[in-house]
């Protein structure tokens, strides 16, 4: 299991609102929570009753664009269906052009809209979330 101090050093390079160690291994402690985590990056995902749900997605600035998020995703999906998991979700902020591109080319498809999800620190709009899904069935 990496340790939480190292996925929050991570969480904080991708982030803006990143979060703090105690609070990602309080979260490693809840049931039917995993990690799969490489040395610049890592991806935390939870199955509960059939689905699963990726809780973030983190990859280091200078890591990027040579496949490591889709490989995070791939390993996830891979562990969800394990956990007998029939489909995956995520919420995305609908202004997240690279996260969106990333899970679209892996199809996932938006499933809903929550709209102002996303606070903003500097007196801007919040921004809506995309739900989208991933199948394990087929
Ligand atoms: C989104 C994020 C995880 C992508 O990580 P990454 O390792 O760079 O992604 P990959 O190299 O695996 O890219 C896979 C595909 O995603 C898309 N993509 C990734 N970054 C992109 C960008 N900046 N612009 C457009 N498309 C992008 C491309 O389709 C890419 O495939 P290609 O390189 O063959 O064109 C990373 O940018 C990040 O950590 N962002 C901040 C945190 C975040 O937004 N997390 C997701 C929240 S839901």
């Amino acid at each position: 299991m990496p340790d939480p101090a190292s996925l929050a050093a991570l969480h904080a390079q991708a982030f803006a609102h990143p979060w703090s160690a105690a609070e990602i291994a309080a979260l490693l402690d809840t049931p039917g929570t995993f990690v799969v985590a490489e040395d610049n990056g890592f991806i935390l995902a939870r199955t509960l009753a059939g689905e699963a749900e990726i809780i973030t997605l983190a990859v280091a600035p200078a890591a990027r664009r040579r496949g490591l998020a889709r490989r995070l995703v791939e390993a996830a999906t891979v562990r969800a269906m394990a956990l007998g998991a029939e489909a995956l979700f995520l919420e995305v902020a609908d202004d997240n052009v690279a996260a969106l591109s990333l899970y679209r080319g892996l199809g996932f498809e938006i499933v809903g809209r929550r709209r102002g999800y996303y606070a903003r620190n500097d007196g801007e709009p919040a921004t809506d979330a995309l739900v989208m899904r991933l199948s394990l069935n087929s």
